[in-house]
Order: structure tokens, then C-alpha cells, then sequence
């Protein structure tokens, strides 16, 4: 079958656009289209063989009922009986829009629709051109959403074509959704109403309007033995083809653990996938880093969500680690649908952290010109284990200079620069129990430990590695005094790598 596609701006509807795709749904076919969630794979949600259609694009369980959209809230009567009072209150609150509730079924609705259950799911979009199809359709217009069964739900035209490009009659292209998680899903048919489903609109803002409501213990649990409510919810839904793990714990524990799980995949030849934020993407240097939003404001994560796992698809990714989310507001969605697309395998940024003793070295000489930052620069050029800030710093920077001109030329000489360098002084506040700090000369080391009363481990770089040699001053001496320096850093870096090498393989 060949898939047709069709622009459409929701600003300004092609009305012969709607009229077609309408009649396809008439006649039993399938339109996918925009709604504010994701996008939806539209049929006519009152014939019993529209919905079998529905299933077998999906590749989808056929006891995994479907949602019926409506445009107008009378509507709802046709489809729905023993509607609760509280309904009024929730729809003028929350239709149109991301929320779904179920009700006892009427007679029209048949079971393929529902899955065989009396209950009908019902959601009534905002998204224009979702209504305008919904109406043209005849006014009851079933919906998934638009992927393959398994994959994560598109939030672009794109991601339809991609899953079920061949299979349906009609994409109508509406560019990317808003919210970009599936609607909240409220069973009405119990007292207090339920959640089945999060989504954009939270307990919290129910609950302002209707009083308390339930939410399913199956959600709320890691491993839960019990099938959730919503059928839909018991499938490994979501799911990216790389074994995606959530690491968990506070932010800075986190960047840190998967900084190290990134690097050691990275070094053990995997392709590695990191979901980061605007705030945390300059700390990561190993894998595909995607950014997924801003901490800000976690409606663009939810909006970047699907989009990011498709596209680790794409790269053949192997393995993803995620930093995770504040579980408040849409942040529960987002973690719900995170936590489905990891099976449910989350890692503790704690524990993970543990297994490295050191995560900064700083390199310390007295005016971080020379010596100290040849060696972080070396340090940095070594085949290491695990991965560390490494840096420089002096006891005595007045203002922040470049490098030393002649270190320089003999870093230049063997294929390193020194050119981003810029001296500054050594602040209290960076030496920390996770930091070591590697002193050029004794006189320095003496100097921290006296004045600065640091918890961080301080050596001479010589005593670290077990030398009792000295790492001579070139300062004012001609280059050969630079190379001469040069060596014997050398030497003592690549001790310091295999030491550090040593330790990690320890850990
Ligand atoms: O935002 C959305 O809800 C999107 C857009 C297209 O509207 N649709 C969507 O549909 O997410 P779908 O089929 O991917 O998810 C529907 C969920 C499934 O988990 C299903 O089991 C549940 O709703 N559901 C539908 N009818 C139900 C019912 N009668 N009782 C319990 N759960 C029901
Ligand atoms: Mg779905």
C-alpha cells in the first residue's frame, strides 16, 4: 500500500486535505495525525473491523484497547453511560486536551475497539487538526499511537513514516507535537477516580478540581507482580533497541557515574548513548551525548523524549545511560515512560561513583606557567583507565597569563600545545577528598598542607610515583632547560598513568 503524506499547518487547515483523510476513516482506512501528545493512528473507532486494521499496522496485541477521540463533549453520551458527575468538572478543567478517561461503554462501541472490555477509553485533543479529522470522520475517531507496538510513540510525521510507512493509507504531517508524552489516562469507573497512566496533567491538578484520586500501585513500583490497570501499560512499551539503564542519585553523583561508565565503555569498545541536559552536556566527552531539555523547564524534556531514544536507535547504539528526572509535575510522566524504556534498570550514581578513588588531579607548580601544566597536558595524552578532570593550578598566579613560551615550543615539539592554557591560582574549595593533588616541588606540597588544611590527598608528583629525583626550575634558562624538563616529566607521567591504572584496576 502506498502511505500518502500530506503537509497540514494547524493555523491554517486545508480543508480538501481534512475532507479526504475524512473519508478514508469513513470508508475503514487509516490516517495517522497530530494531536498535542503524540501522534495518533486514526480509524473509525465505531467499526469493529477498523480497529482489527488498527491492530495489525501496530503489530499490536488486539486485548490492548483503544482510545476514542471526540470533538465535541456531547458527543461523549453517544459512546459512554454511567458517566460520573465529576466528569462535567474534569472536562471543562482538561478538554480539550492530554487527558484520556474511561467510562462504562455504550452499545455502539464495539469490543475491537476496547479490547474486549465494557469500559471505553475517551479523549477529546486540543490539536487542530486533530479535531477538524475527528469531525470530518463522523465524530468518534479511535487513536494509538502511531508507532510500531514496541517503539517509542512519534512525536514527528517522521517517526510514523519510519514505523508504519506502507501500512497505512495516510499521514497527515503536522509538524512536532507539544507535550510529546501520551495522555494522562483517569479510570472513572471507580470512586475515587484513578490514574492509570501519568501524563502532562498531574494528581495535583485533578485533586484542585475533584477532590482526592487514586493512583495504580503497579506505576508507582519498580518489579510490581500485579498487571496494571491500563493493559497497555504491562507491555515493555517505549523501548529503545540499546539496553537503556536510569542512573540515579544527586545531579553532581550522577554526572560523575556516568562519566566513568561512558569512558569504560568507550575504552572497552562499545557505542555508548548519555541522555544529558542543557546544564550537565559540557561534562561529558565519551559516546553519542544527546541533550534532552533543560532542567528549567522539563516540558522540553518531555517533548524531546521519544525523539532522542529514536534517533539512538539509528546510530546502533549499544548501551544508554540517563540521568534522572525530578519525579513532580510532568517530571512523573517523564520518569514513568523512562523507567518503562530501562525495563525498569536503574543504577546507583552512588555506588557507581565508589568504584574510583580519584576523579580530579591537579597539577601544582608556583605560577602555573610552566612545569604544572606540561604535565596535566601530558597526563592528558596517557591511556588511562578511567577518566579524570585533570588539571593545573599555582600558589602565587597574580592574574591569569598563557603559558610559558618556551614550555610551549617544547610541548609544540612533541606534538601537544599548551595554547588554551591559562594560569590560575589554587582555590580551598577545589581540593576535596575525590581530588589528588600532585605538587611539582616539596616546598609546595609543605605550603597546601600548612595553609590550605585540605581534606584532598597531597603528594609531590615524585613521591606519588615512588622517585627521589627532583623536577629541575627551567624558568629563565635557555630551551634546552625547557627540554631537559620536558623529559624527566615524561618519565614521571607515564609512572603516574600506570600507577593510576594500577589503583583503578584495584577498585
Ligand atoms: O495521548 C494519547 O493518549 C495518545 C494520542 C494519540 O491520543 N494515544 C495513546 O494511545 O497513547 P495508546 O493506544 O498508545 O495507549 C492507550 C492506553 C493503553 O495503555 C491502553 O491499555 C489504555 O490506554 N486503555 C485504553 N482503553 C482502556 C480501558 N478501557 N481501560 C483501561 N485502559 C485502557
Ligand atoms: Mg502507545
Amino acid at each position: 500500500m502506498e502511505t500518502k503524506i500530506e503537509k497540514i499547518d494547524k493555523n491554517k487547515i486545508n480543508e480538501e486535505i481534512i475532507e479526504e483523510a475524512g473519508m478514508i476513516l469513513k470508508n475503514g482506512g487509516l490516517v495517522a495525525f497530530p494531536t498535542e501528545t503524540v501522534y495518533g493512528l486514526g480509524a473509525d473507532a465505531l467499526k469493529e473491523e477498523a480497529a482489527m486494521k488498527t491492530y495489525a499496522a501496530k503489530g499490536r496485541p488486539s486485548d490492548n484497547p483503544l482510545i476514542v477521540h471526540i470533538a465535541e463533549y456531547e458527543d461523549l453520551r453517544k459512546i459512554a453511560v454511567n458517566i460520573p458527575a465529576e466528569t462535567d468538572a474534569l472536562a471543562a478543567h482538561f478538554w480539550p486536551g492530554p487527558l484520556t478517561m474511561i467510562f462504562e461503554k455504550s452499545e455502539v462501541v464495539p469490543y475491537g475497539t476496547t479490547g474486549g472490555l465494557d469500559t471505553v477509553a475517551v479523549r477529546m485533543p486540543t490539536d487542530e487538526v486533530a479535531r477538524a479529522l475527528i469531525r470530518a470522520a463522523g465524530g468518534f475517531v479511535s487513536a494509538p499511537s502511531a508507532n510500531t507496538s514496541g517503539r517509542p510513540s512519534p512525536t514527528l510525521a517522521e517517526h510514523v513514516a519510519e514505523d508504519l510507512g506502507g501500512k497505512i493509507d495516510m499521514i497527515l504531517d503536522g509538524g512536532a507535537v507539544e507535550i510529546g508524552l501520551e495522555s494522562t489516562i483517569l479510570d472513572m469507573t471507580v470512586t475515587p477516580p484513578m490514574i492509570l497512566r501519568p501524563g502532562a496533567i498531574t494528581a495535583e491538578m485533578f485533586e484542585e478540581v475533584i477532590g482526592k484520586v487514586d493512583v495504580d500501585e503497579t506505576l508507582l513500583v519498580a518489579e510490581s507482580e500485579k498487571a496494571p490497570k491500563a493493559p497497555g501499560m504491562k507491555y515493555r512499551h517505549y523501548a529503545p533497541k540499546a539496553k537503556l539503564m536510569i542512573v540515579e542519585g544527586d545531579l553532581r553523583e550522577e554526572i560523575f557515574a556516568i562519566r566513568q561508565l561512558a569512558y569504560k565503555a568507550y575504552k572497552e569498545g562499545r557505542k555508548v548513548g548519555v541522555i544529558a541536559t542543557t546544564e550537565t552536556l559540557p561534562f561529558y566527552k565519551y559516546g553519542v551525548v544527546k541533550n534532552i531539555g533543560t532542567r528549567e523547564n522539563e516540558k522540553t524534556i518531555a517533548r524531546n523524549l521519544y525523539r532522542v531514544l529514536r534517533e539512538f536507535d539509528e546510530e546502533d547504539v549499544e548501551e544508554i545511560y540517563s540521568e534522572s528526572f525530578a519525579a513532580q509535575g510532568i517530571g512523573k510522566a517523564i520518569m514513568n515512560r523512562l523507567e518503562k524504556a530501562a525495563g525498569h534498570t536503574r543504577l546507583s550514581a552512588a555506588e557507581i561513583a565508589k568504584r574510583q578513588k580519584y576523579r580530579r588531579i591537579i597539577f601544582i607548580s608556583g605560577t602555573d606557567s610552566a612545569r604544572a601544566p606540561m604535565a596535566a597536558e601530558m597526563l592528558r595524552h596517557e591511556d588511562l583507565a578511567q577518566e579524570y578532570v585533570i588539571d593545573s593550578r599555582g600558589l602565587v598566579v597574580l592574574f591569569p597569563e598563557p603559558a610559558n613560551q618556551k614550555a610551549e615550543a617544547i610541548m609544540k615539539s612533541a606534538q601537544m600545545t599548551l595554547e588554551n592554557h591559562v594560569s590560575r591560582q589554587l582555590e580551598p574549595e577545589t581540593l576535596v577528598e575525590d581530588t589528588l593533588v600532585l605538587t611539582i616541588e616539596e616546598a609546595e606540597k609543605n605550603k597546601i598542607l600548612s595553609e590550605y588544611g585540605t581534606k584532598a590527598n597531597v603528594y609531590t608528583l615524585n613521591e606519588f610515583v615512588g622517585s627521589d629525583g627532583e623536577i629541575p626550575n627551567p624558568y629563565g634558562k635557555p630551551l634546552t632547560a625547557y627540554g631537559e624538563c620536558y623529559e624527566i616529566l615524561r618519565e614521571l607521567i607515564k609512572e603516574l598513568a600506570e600507577k593510576l591504572n594500577y589503583i583503578a584496576e584495584e577498585e
